[in-house]
């Protein structure tokens, strides 16, 4: 498959990236930076920034891409721009050009504003807004074949290859182990239209996902 990851640069960017190169796939990465971020023959670069214009950004991707990935993020310095106006542009654009497989990594609760309090959310209240709208955005005003992925905090330690999907905690994530659940979800075609939480837990990631 020919594959765009918005965001191909950060953290979880990276480890998926590598990830479906491992898989065989042609992946187009998009990062504002100059360097070529990685030296295989399936790979190439754009260099696309999500606060430009819709039509921009359209004009930018790909007719023949199959699946997309949003990876990117502000980190709390731009949420408004980027990650509720941007990740909405990203929807609309990949929408317009006829693509209809589009895999969002959210945030855990994004969509529950009843969890909203507890203390390490309510530090993340303008980003958590952000997540809502654009999520919201992507399930009801989109015709993708969407996957939220909704992660708990992304930590750097060594991956595990075991989580927990949809139980009532926000939990922790090896950042490797989120890039490998959203490259399972590609192959997955039970998670189309499908919203889960997720943090590192005691079930294998494919055994977890085809469980949905
Ligand atoms: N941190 C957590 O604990 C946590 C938990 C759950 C979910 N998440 C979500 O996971 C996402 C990815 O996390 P991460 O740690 O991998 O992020 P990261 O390392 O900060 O990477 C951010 C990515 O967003 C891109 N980006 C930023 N502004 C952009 C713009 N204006 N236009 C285009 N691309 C832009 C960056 O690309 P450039 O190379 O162009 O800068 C980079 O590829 C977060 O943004 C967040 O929404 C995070």
């Amino acid at each position: 498959m020919k594959i765009l990851v918005i965001g191909a640069s950060g953290r979880v960017g990276t480890d998926l990236v590598k990830q479906l190169l491992a898989d065989n796939h042609q992946v187009v990465g998009t990062t504002r930076q100059e360097k070529k971020l990685f030296d295989d023959k399936n790979y190439s670069q754009l260099d696309l920034d999500i606060t430009a214009h819709k039509d921009a950004i359209q004009k930018q991707i790909d007719k023949d891409i199959d699946a997309v990935y949003f990876v990117a993020g502000s980190g709390g310095k731009d949420v408004l721009e980027v990650d509720l106006h941007g990740a909405v542009k990203t929807i609309q654009a990949v929408q317009d050009k006829g693509i209809k497989r589009y895999i969002m990594l959210s945030t855990v609760f994004s969509l529950d504003t009843s969890k909203w309090d507890s203390p390490g959310i309510g530090d993340l209240k303008q980003y958590y807004i952000c997540k809502h709208y654009a999520d919201q955005w992507l399930v009801n005003d989109s015709n993708l074949d969407y996957t939220i992925v909704q992660a708990g905090a992304l930590k750097e330690r060594a991956a595990t290859g075991k989580v927990a999907i949809n139980d009532d905690n926000a939990g922790e994530n090896s950042i490797e182990d989120v890039a490998t659940t959203l490259a399972a979800v590609l192959k997955a075609d039970n998670t189309i239209n499908k919203v889960f939480s997720m943090h590192n837990g005691e079930t294998a990631i494919n055994d977890a996902i085809a469980k949905l």
